[in-house]
């Protein structure tokens, strides 16, 4: 009997240890234990639940995957209807949303506004029945949802059971399940390459992951999660704020909220500190909620996220403003389905409407047939676009795109134009539908579909089209980095027959590249000397530069880790690659089909016959100073970022792009953000670049 009260004893110890862990790792980004410690207390636990499965509980760590598949979700009536709110889309909407409140409280005073970005997601209700997450639906109609439990348990920042020792009956809190923007791309370009499906954007990711049956799916994909709302609830809160805070506490992930009022002036000092060297392209998870007296101050916040919206990790189409006081909302009411204190503010979609003059299809390194719409210029967000992907023939006839139709398009996940919508009333009498040709459009070879990939594909070796790109992945910076070769270079050696494989470049003489049009003797000098410049290269560049489906720059750096010559590498087997990080069934299979192909072994022992000479990572080690460090780097420094990020790892130490607690060393530049906040809460070494010359010298 002892004996069964002490397993249950370590057992609760377990749970808590380890939601204590998830609770700092996925909601606070602030990890304490390393992945190695986690997973030891999760496989005792796990253990222990093998060896008495009576113990298992609902809202034990363990059961986050493992419901079978579905035949359909259940529809549950939620307990208070789950309302929208009234769109606006300009700041005069914003000023007679304030003048509505004040007319109907008949009161002059200022309110106090809770303001925070509306998420582009879909809405999820969460009930916690006694603390321990029970279901969660769905909006639905409003009336009644359906009951996505098993999905939405796979999300890891959600608590299955919440931080308090006084639970109430009912706990019932709403917010937004996001895909991240960087969580995206990385899915979609991984689905790609996959030949699998294609999501629009991340909404449609997260919606679609949703609705699927089995909760396999789900744990697959990179959902989140943040409260903004409630249904019932037992507690009473008098305001917003108070309410969002109490819901940090319990342990749900939230939008941050700003420590100072909302005013220009704090919006101002938010900026300088948090994007003020921002890059293109770059995200940063700051405070987004905050409290501001007066529309004047509500206004300045609009106009503020929607100019940082593109930095946020998530999309979002506008901001909610929320009367904070909840005496104030309960005087105010609802009208309709919405309530009258609170109400959206949308950004002008980054949509724009434009006319597809031809659709043409591009044959990518892979083979990969893309095809891609050619459009009457139109500017999106302050870009100008002209071209749109459709990215295959199941996309084209999901949204039946054709030549001459008028489209709808936008920029998806901020980067890829795309078309979101065909207008059928105007499409021309005589149109047809696009159908992706049955022949390489380049070569003419039969093309070739398999059924579980997306993507058709030319499977000619001799393709000039897979020749020209993947010569042009060949010369890349980060593979063979022969920048004098560019794009329209390469386009015409191949066109011109100089140039039919990777070695062919080495082959290259300096009249050749004379008699070619444009090229004097100084430019084709500089060439000859960048491609000979380029045989003193890495190991991993090289095998990066092969192409190699799947193996993608890191693949081939652990590889070269693994390997140390290109001899080795060229014999190894499937079981070996096994054995290496990063590399699982598929990539294993296509860098065993590769190195067997006799094309690519005189390929590579021509490389070297003709003085490529790929160093292992050991020759390319200048010293080991930063030896097994992980260093990351941040701000500006005096050389571009890929620089630094090689002096770093020519000094045995490991670029990482982001602090943690395991993170050795910062390499601050000028005006570093929140990673420089992010190391000094770490207590993470930060160095400066002159700090770092100091160390290497
Ligand atoms: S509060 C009474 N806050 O917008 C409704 N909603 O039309 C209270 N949304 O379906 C909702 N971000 O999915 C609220 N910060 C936010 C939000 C937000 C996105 C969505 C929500 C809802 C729709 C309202």
């Amino acid at each position: 009997m002892a004996m069964a009260k002490d397993i249950n004893k370590r057992l609760n110890e377990l749970k808590d240890l380890i939601r204590e862990h998830d609770h700092k790792y996925y909601v606070l980004d602030q990890p304490t234990i390393s992945d190695y410690e986690y997973d030891q207390l999760f496989s005792e636990l796990q253990k222990i639940e093998h060896n008495h499965p009576e113990l298992i509980t609902e809202d034990s760590p363990s059961q986050r995957v493992g419901g079978k598949p579905l035949d359909a979700f259940e529809k549950v009536q939620h307990r208070t209807p789950m309302l929208s709110l009234q769109n606006s889309y300009s700041t005069e909407d914003l000023v007679e949303f304030e003048q509505r409140l004040k007319r109907f409280l008949d009161t002059d005073e200022d309110f106090e506004f809770f303001c925070e970005p509306k998420l582009d997601g879909l809405a999820m209700e969460l009930v916690y029945e006694k603390g321990v997450l029970t279901s969660a639906l769905t909006r639905g109609d409003g009336q009644t949802g359906e009951n996505v439990f098993q999905n939405i348990k796979t999300i890891k920042s959600i608590p299955l059971k919440l931080r308090t020792s006084q639970p109430d009956d009912v706990f019932e809190v709403r917010g937004e399940v996001l895909i991240r923007k960087d969580d995206f791309k990385e899915l979609n370009e991984k689905n790609e390459e996959a030949g699998l499906p294609y999501f629009a954007n991340p909404r449609n990711a997260a919606a679609g992951t949703i609705r699927q049956l089995n909760p396999q799916v789900a744990a697959n994909r990179p959902l989140v999660f943040f409260a903004y709302s409630h249904g019932v609830v037992q507690k009473t809160f008098s305001t917003q704020h108070e309410f969002e805070t109490h819901c940090a506490e319990l342990g749900l992930p939230t939008l941050k909220i700003f420590d100072k009022d909302i005013t220009e002036k704090s919006l101002k000092e938010h900026f300088q500190k948090h994007f003020s060297d921002i890059k293109d392209n770059e995200y940063r998870l700051t405070s987004v909620a905050g409290l501001a007296k007066g529309i004047d101050n509500v206004i300045a916040y609009y106009n503020y996220i929607q100019k940082i919206r593109h930095y946020l990790p998530y999309d979002i189409d506008g901001i909610v403003v929320k009367v904070n006081s909840f005496s104030l909302q309960d005087e105010l009411g609802f009208i309709a389905r919405s309530p009258r204190w609170a109400s959206a503010a949308k950004f002008e979609p980054e949509q724009g409407k434009t006319v597809i003059n031809d659709i043409v299809v591009q044959v990518g390194r892979t083979g990969a047939l893309t095809p891609v719409a050619v459009m009457e210029p139109v500017k999106v967000g302050g870009v100008t676009i002209s071209h749109a992907t459709l990215h295959n023939q199941d996309e084209i006839d999901r949204k039946d795109v054709r030549v001459h139709d008028h489209v709808i398009i936008q920029r998806a996940g901020d980067v890829i134009p795309e078309v979101v919508e065909v207008i059928l009333d105007k499409r021309p009498k005589n149109s047809q539908p696009f159908k992706l040709p049955d022949e390489c459009p380049i070569c003419s070879h039969k093309v070739v579909k398999e059924p579980d990939d997306a993507k058709s594909r030319c499977v000619n070796p001799l393709c000039p089209a897979i020749l020209k790109e993947s010569l042009k992945h060949f010369v890349s910076r980060r593979a063979m980095n022969i920048d004098k070769l560019g794009d329209k270079l390469i386009e015409s050696f191949v066109e011109n027959d100089l140039i039919k494989k990777f070695s062919d470049i080495y082959r290259l003489k300096q009249d050749q590249i004379l008699n070619l049009e444009r090229q004097g003797k100084k430019s084709s000098q500089n060439i000859i000397e960048s491609i000979e410049a380029s045989k003193d290269t890495t190991l991993s560049q090289l095998i990066f530069a092969l192409g190699i489906r799947f193996v993608g720059e890191q693949t081939a750096k652990n590889l070269a880790a693994h390997y140390k010559t290109m001899d080795r590498f060229m014999s190894t087997d499937k079981e070996e690659l096994l054995s290496i990080d990063d590399v699982g069934e598929k990539v294993s299979e296509s860098i065993v089909s590769h190195i067997q192909s006799d094309d690519l072994k005189q390929e590579v022992q021509d490389l070297l016959d003709l003085g490529v000479q790929p160093k292992s990572m050991e020759d390319n080690l200048k010293g080991d100073q930063l030896q097994n460090m992980k260093v990351c780097i941040t701000g500006t420094l005096p050389v571009s970022r890929d620089e630094a990020k090689k002096i770093v790892e020519e000094f045995g130490g490991k670029a990482v792009s982001s602090v943690s607690k395991k993170t050795d060393l910062l390499l601050a530049g000028e005006s570093a953000g929140s990673k420089l906040e992010k190391a000094e809460k770490f207590g993470v070494k930060v160095i400066s670049w002159d700090d770092l010359q100091q160390m290497i010298q």
